[in-house]
């Protein structure tokens, strides 16, 4: 008999340790050990003396087999997943609680049509899920609901069930009763998913894992979880706010680039499949302090609404705060602004908010964060249906930005007849396309931004 051990195991990463630390020396986590006993696995089959030579095939000797791909009733999730379920695969959904991963995934098996669905629920009750699908509006007669928490129970029953999809509601509440751990842990976790993936390779399933994140944004969990599965997708949006983003952080079967829009109603979730203006607030004509950019997400591009307020400092060092935009390059552009364009800012508090609880990474936000600053400084509106689209470098350029084309359509056909860009790019775009107005730097910019001229 095998002699059992104990470990410690970081549930962060999944490090192992034969002792207690404070430390995870592997990931730097912080009170992240558990206890946790190993059965030591006897010496099996492949072992060193009996393992016989596998075959090995050249690379051009493959038949490559087409994906088949279950498609899903709503375009928006297919076009993330790169075009539909792959049968076999195994799917991650995580994102905070309550943002809506339940009613995303309940909502859309419930509308397949004639496919026999597996729904897993460890968290809530049949009654909740039956309350969720009235709520919804839909019933489904190939939909069947299970609570359980007990994975070699769950693969008996899809033994028996014989579903063409399966649902796990989530993965951090299942438990093997071969492991002493509880549930959540990193080897409860990493065993099922790896019994699920065995049973989905095997049966031609796909099967889609619900996960809870922490509050660094990572599954909750092991890090190596994101190792197995196929796909990872975050659900992200802002509570307060009723859009939700389907975003792909892993994808081996299509593109990490698209990402899928969807609308919370009382109802459930409403795809949106034209969502280049649902960051924006309405009227704000008028009102200093705020501009109008782009950001790419995809191959789609999303108008998003920028507001600043500069005011007299109040303590004897100034504020600067930024919501949805990164603090440090706001602070980078105040530099810039106040060396290129003699505005004294040093003495100034300066917020800035994104609008709509999106955050924003993409460079092309830096000239309408400008122009919001220098509308506010001189408190004065900008022209309306202007927008800005360029990056700026820290001697007080204007620089390129990728897909301008697409951006500037976007603009224009969202009524924004002024675009800012930055002089590099002109000759990209169609000679024809009215009010663009180009500018090489900070200064020229600050010169035609409240009288756009070409
Ligand atoms: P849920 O799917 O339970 O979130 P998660 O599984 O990610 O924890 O969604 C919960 C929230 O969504 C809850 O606050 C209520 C809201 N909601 C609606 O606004 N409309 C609806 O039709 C449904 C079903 C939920
Ligand atoms: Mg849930």
């Amino acid at each position: 008999m095998a002699k059992d051990k104990t470990v410690f195991v970081c549930q962060n990463c999944g490090y192992i340790s034969p002792k207690w630390a404070g430390k995870c020396s592997n990931c730097n986590s912080w009170n992240s050990f558990i206890e946790e006993i190993r059965y030591s696995e006897p010496k099996g089959l492949h072992s060193k003396s009996e393992a016989k030579p596998g075959n090995a095939i050249k690379i051009s000797e493959i038949r490559k087999q087409q994906l088949s791909r279950i498609e899903l009733p709503y375009s928006e999730f297919n076009r993330v997943l790169g075009g539909g379920l792959v049968p076999g695969s195994l799917v991650l959904l995580g994102g905070e609680p309550g943002i809506g991963k339940s009613t995303l995934v309940l909502q859309t098996v419930l509308n397949l049509d004639k496919r026999k669905v597996l729904y897993v629920s460890g968290e809530e009750s049949e009654n909740q899920i039956k309350l969720r699908a009235e709520r919804i509006g839909i019933n489904n007669e190939n939909c069947f609901i299970y609570t359980e928490t007990n994975i070699e129970k769950i693969i008996a029953t899809i033994k028996s069930l014989e579903p063409e999809i399966i649902v796990i509601d989530s993965v951090q509440t299942v438990a093997s009763a071969d492991l002493t751990s509880s549930p959540g842990t990193v080897s409860q976790i990493r065993e099922c998913t790896r019994i699920l993936q065995e049973h989905a390779k095997e049966f031609d399933v796909p099967v889609i894992l619900i996960g809870h994140i922490n509050k660094d944004g990572d599954i909750a969990g092991p890090m190596s979880l994101e190792h197995i599965v196929d796909a990872v997708f975050q659900f992200e949006g802002d509570n307060n706010h009723y859009y939700r983003l389907l975003r792909p952080k892993k994808n081996r079967f299509g593109s990490t680039y698209e990402i899928g829009v969807f609308e919370m109603l009382n109802h459930g979730l409403k795809e949106i499949t034209d969502p280049g203006n649902i960051l924006l607030t309405g009227d704000n004509s008028g009102l200093s302090g705020v501009a109008y950019g782009t950001i790419g997400e995809g191959t789609r591009t999303l108008m998003i609404e920028i507001q600043t307020l500069i005011g007299n400092a109040v303590y004897s060092s100034p504020q600067r705060t930024s919501t949805g935009f990164d603090g440090r390059r706001f602070q980078m552009l105040l530099a810039v602004i106040e060396k290129k364009l003699g505005l004294n800012l040093s003495q100034k508090d300066a917020f800035v908010n994104i609008a709509g609880g999106i955050k924003v990474s993409d460079t092309a936000a830096d000239l309408p964060v400008l122009a919001s600053v220098i509308s506010s400084y001189y408190d004065k509106p900008i022209p309306e249906n202007t927008c800005f689209i360029g990056e700026l470098g820290l001697s007080g350029q204007v620089r390129p930005v990728s897909f301008i084309d697409k951006r500037v359509g976007e603009a224009r056909r969202l009524g924004f007849n002024n675009v800012f860009i930055s002089s590099a790019q002109k000759s990209e775009l169609n000679k024809n396309i009215a009010g663009i107005i180009s500018v090489s730097d900070v200064k020229e910019f600050a010169s035609k931004l409240f009288r756009p001229t070409n």
